[in-house]
């Protein structure tokens, strides 16, 4: 039985494996420019993280219906459940879809039909996170709220993604604004390849309650230390940080040493169809590379529900940490 967690940070597109994208380019008649899956998964070789969304906007292409989106969605709470994850908190990016004529409530009330039945169907308590893309403009971020306003009933919160140097949280004060105004969490993309500058942005400015990645904070001390006095948890993602050389190797990632430091560290998958593995797969690789040991291993799965959003049912979050209290590591885990 897979160690109990939370996944924090994981982009539902991104979990779009190769043989769904045929499956569903041929339902909907979408040609993709790859022969088949094969030819598709040699394309998985990424220079940095514009490289990549590259082909995640590419791939974006073949979901159209509500069906497709619940599809999406269900596919990855299947493989979710499989790998451990009793609460996933699932990001999604209407811009990318509403730009290619695919209206947000396609997008949310298609997710909705998964997520609406995640607890019954995987044992998986879902929250929606609706991102803005950082490389678009202010007036979009906006907009897209608007269009969301009828559908606040399904999103717990807005983020920020895409690509990320050039476009620093600041732009987007207004719309986080206007988000906090309606009630919903917030949380940012930062330093994953940007500054640590944008991780302080996104705490003063944006009001971010959880930093996505800030991997970059270890380079000024003093954001270090603020970290960790206001225990702000940081969602890190080991594989995605290999395959988009924000680390030379897995041997080299500093989540360690960050736990070490006495940050509120956390395990995530980010896009796992494009990074060479889901949410425990990370978890393993990190054990393995890093020679974690099983507290550190726990700590991990406890952070993952103390950061999530449960603050509206408090009891499922106790419910979920006594099983990470509880859990029985293999002799494997040392
Ligand atoms: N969108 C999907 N994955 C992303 C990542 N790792 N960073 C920024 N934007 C993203
Ligand atoms: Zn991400």
């Amino acid at each position: 039985m897979p160690l109990p967690k939370a996944e924090l940070h994981l982009h539902v597109e991104g979990t779009l494996e190769p043989e769904l994208a045929f499956r569903l380019a041929e339902r909907n008649g979408v040609r993709l420019p790859y022969a088949d899956t094969e030819e598709l998964r040699k394309a998985y070789e990424f220079a940095d993280l514009q490289s990549f969304l590259n082909l995640y906007y590419e791939l974006m292409a073949v979901l159209r219906t509500e069906q497709d989106f619940a599809d999406l969605a269900d596919a990855y709470l299947t493989r979710a459940a499989a790998q451990g994850v009793r609460h996933a908190e699932i990001f999604f990016d209407p811009q990318a879809h509403i730009a290619r004529g695919v209206p947000m409530s396609t997008v949310v009330e298609g997710l909705w039909r998964a997520l609406g039945n995640s607890e019954a169907a995987h044992g998986v308590s879902t929250r929606l996170i609706m991102c803005f893309l950082r490389d678009e403009s202010a007036d979009s971020a906006l907009e897209t709220l608007e269009a969301a306003r009828p559908h606040l009933d399904r999103i717990t919160g807005v983020g920020l993604d895409s690509a990320e140097v050039g476009h620093p949280p600041a732009k987007f004060r207004e719309v986080y604004e206007a988000a906090a105004a309606l009630g919903l969490r917030r949380v940012a993309h930062a330093g994953e390849e940007g500054p640590p500058a944008y991780i302080t942005e996104a705490l003063d400015v944006l009001g971010v309650e959880r930093v996505d990645h800030g991997l970059r904070c270890l380079e000024d001390p003093a954001l270090v230390e603020r970290l960790v006095r206001d225990r702000i948890p940081l969602t890190l993602c080991p594989l995605s940080n290999v395959r988009l050389r924000a680390v030379d190797a897995l041997t080299e990632h500093p989540l360690r040493r960050m736990m070490e430091a006495g940050l509120l560290c956390t395990v995530n998958s980010d896009d796992p169809a494009y990074f060479g593995g889901y949410v425990a797969d990370n978890y393993h690789a990190v054990r393995a590379a890093l020679g974690l040991t099983k507290e550190q291993m726990r700590e991990l799965a406890r952070n993952s529900f103390l950061a999530s959003f449960l603050a509206d049912d408090e009891e499922r979050r106790a419910r979920y940490l006594a099983e990470v209290d509880a859990y029985e590591f293999s002799a494997a885990v040392p």
